[in-house]
């Protein structure tokens, strides 16, 4: 997994640090992200598109993970930023993240935080509903405001994923319908507005997807859609965000495509069929989350309680769990996991790796290979660098872990573990 490897000590090594003195020293659970894989991952996405010398922006879908220290690591590298909510876009501007590069989603944005949006003039406003395009124009009106939008299609398109994270499909809670005329409309709204400039639309299908086929058969609806409104309506589209979805690899069953073929198959089709429909060939903007940081994590856990169910199983309890890593309960998640201090033992045992919060659900692993393990070994867990911080809470009263970036051989904390303090911090007494 990324720039992971063992050390002369025989422990594993991230970003050149011994994952059991990161353990030792900033306590766990505790989520390590591997600076280096990240900027790989970034840069991977944009050199594509360079070399296929296309106009595009590749923004960071912050929902997978969003502190200010991330944030700065994605304008470091040339990103830009998708926000969903008036606290990912505050996290944004105290990070100083560029506005012009912020575009902000969601379907059900609140009066508040769109006027936060136009006050800092972001860079686009991903528009989802009629609701928010009335009341989007409203604001525009009473603050004199101008702003460039997209406009969110569902392109009726069912991805092969988990039901809880497909998008792009019909019956969607998210964007305007295209094939029932519910998008034409929103865009005859949208153009009669002075203070909108429409860039063009947005679709994302889903989330996790490790083909091609969906991405291209939404980009073939769209285009199909602009060649029509471009005759009747005479609106050409600058913009087509494809939104993200690309899918990583988890455990040694998945087998995505590399980020690099997303982009090559989608841009290649976007070209093409922008010549079959004799359009300019919009800028494309791509929106991942999961595929930039999600490998480049990795959660140690301490290990402390074991059980034996004889003839069954047995368990082995770790210091975390659904509190930090929410995903393997509400969507079945699989993930792999070594021992920190002794990566390389031979496995002779199958263990079920359970958290800690009162839930019986709240299992991290279900039969994982492992040598001998006992209290104090140091479990790590891979893969876990997207939707695991960003998801975590604080269930049972469990603090949420800090985080901490790796790079070349240097460890630097970029979030503190909450105390006891910190979870009692909003509460007041009775009386
Ligand atoms: N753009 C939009 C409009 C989205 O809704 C999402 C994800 C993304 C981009 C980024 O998708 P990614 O590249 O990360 O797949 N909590 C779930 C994933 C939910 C994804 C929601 N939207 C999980 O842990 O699997």
């Amino acid at each position: 997994y990324g720039s992971t490897g063992v050390n002369k000590n025989g422990n594993l090594e991230i970003g050149g640090v011994d994952a059991v003195e990161l353990a030792r020293q900033y306590g766990t659970p505790l989520y390590v992200y591997d600076v280096a894989l990240m900027r790989e991952r970034a840069r991977g996405f944009k050199q594509t598109f360079d070399e296929l010398n296309v106009t595009a922006q590749v923004a960071y879908a912050s929902k997978a993970f969003s502190t200010v220290a991330m944030i700065q690591l994605a304008e470091e590298e040339g990103l830009s930023l998708d926000v969903v909510s008036g606290g990912e876009l505050y996290t944004a501007i105290v990070a100083g993240f560029p506005v012009e590069r912020i575009h902000f989603h969601g379907n059900n944005k609140s009066r508040e935080e769109l006027e936060m949006a136009l006050d800092h003039r972001i860079g686009c406003i991903v528009v989802d509903n009629f609701t928010e395009l009335e009341l989007l124009k409203t604001l525009c009106r009473e603050k004199n405001a101008f702003v460039h939008i997209l406009l969110r299609i569902t392109p009726g398109i069912e991805a092969h994923t988990h039901d809880y994270i497909l998008t792009g499909q019909e019956d969607s809670k998210f964007g305007f319908d295209l094939q029932n005329g519910q998008a034409e409309k929103a865009l005859r709204i949208a153009m009669e507005c002075d203070s909108f400039d429409v860039l063009g639309l947005h679709c994302h299908i889903g989330s996790q997807i490790f083909e091609t086929t969906g991405f291209l058969l939404a980009a073939k609806k769209i285009v199909e859609k602009l060649e029509q409104w471009k005759i009747e309506l005479s609106f050409e589209a600058k913009v087509l965000n494809l939104g993200g979805g690309f899918g990583i690899r988890y455990t040694k069953e998945d087998e995505p495509i590399q980020p690099s073929q997303y982009v090559r198959e989608i841009i290649t089709e976007v070209k093409h069929l922008a010549e079959q429909h004799s359009l300019k060939m919009p800028e494309i903007w791509i929106e991942p989350g999961r595929s930039l940081v999600g490998d480049a994590g990795i959660t140690l856990y301490k290990v402390g309680s074991s059980k034996e169910v004889p003839g069954v199983r047995k368990y082995l309890a770790v210091d975390g769990g659904m509190s930090d890593n929410i995903r393997p309960a509400l969507y079945q998640a699989k993930y792999e996991a070594v021992l920190a201090n002794k990566p390389l033992a031979k496995a002779n045992q199958t263990v079920s790796i359970a958290g800690k919060c009162c839930e019986s659900g709240d299992m991290l692993i279900w039969d994982l290979p492992l040598p001998e393990a006992g209290e104090e070994d140091i479990l790590a867990v891979f893969c876990t660098g997207a939707y695991g911080y960003s998801m975590a809470n604080n269930y049972n009263r469990i603090p949420r872990p800090a985080v901490v970036f790796v790079e070349n051989g240097r460890a630097a904390l970029v979030v503190k573990r909450e105390s006891y303090e910190d979870l009692v911090r909003l509460d007041l007494p009775l009386k």
